[in-house]
């Protein structure tokens, strides 16, 4: 079913945390967290450093903005443990997340680079603009109630992609507010990647 981004919740002035996915050069699907900026219903904006996302836009310009409302997608990406289920895209040369709840397929209409300089050195940003050609839902549109434990899980994908490993703040908050079977999950995720002690 048709939609349009102001209706799946992005707003001006707001950073939406989505999945971006684009193919590589031989057609792999890659899969990365990337906050999204809302300019309007057919355009939106995105801040990206050098990574496989920005090689593959470069090269394609195109790519799908995922919308995903299971934090421990986010997780799983920074983890390394990208095992998605991907569908073909309507319009655009790039894969899309068989677990999303809605798709904005996208083209890149303008993208330029600056360096930052900043406490860790200096690094090269992208900044892509892009032209929504579809906007759809994927699944059905029941609501989601608010679960702090995964806005937990979230923080401590945001960190990890620092390289920032103290998330014992997150944890306790993940414990006291996820389900058992998720937190064990959380447990289990972060161990078989990370050699981080609890
Ligand atoms: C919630 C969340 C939002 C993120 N937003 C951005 C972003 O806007 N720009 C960016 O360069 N990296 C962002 N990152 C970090 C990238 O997802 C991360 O560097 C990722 O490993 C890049 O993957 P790739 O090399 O496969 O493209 C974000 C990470 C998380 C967890």
């Amino acid at each position: 079913m048709r939609t349009n981004a102001v209706d799946l919740g992005f707003k001006r002035g707001a950073i939406s945390e989505c999945i971006v996915t684009t193919y590589n050069s031989r057609k792999e699907p890659n899969a990365a967290p990337i906050g999204i900026y809302f300019l309007s219903n057919s355009k939106l904006l995105m801040k990206i450093y050098e990574n496989k996302t920005v090689k593959n836009m470069l090269m394609n310009k195109e790519c799908a903005v995922n919308v995903v409302d299971d934090a421990f997608i986010f997780l799983k990406c920074i983890l390394n443990q990208r095992d998605f289920k991907y569908l073909k895209a309507k319009k655009i040369n790039a894969p899309i997340l068989k677990d999303a709840k809605a798709v904005l397929e996208c083209r890149v209409f303008d993208h330029k680079s600056y360096l930052k300089r900043d406490e860790y050195g200096e690094c090269k940003i992208y900044l892509f603009k892009l032209e929504v050609l579809e906007c759809y839902l994927l699944s059905k549109p029941l609501p989601k109630v608010l679960n702090r434990g995964e806005n937990a899980v979230l923080e401590i994908a945001v960190k990890f992609s620092r390289g920032n490993y103290d998330i014992k703040k997150e944890l306790e908050i993940a414990k006291r507010c996820l389900s058992h079977k998720d937190y064990k999950k959380l447990i289990e995720l972060i161990k078989s990647n990370l050699k981080l002690k609890f």
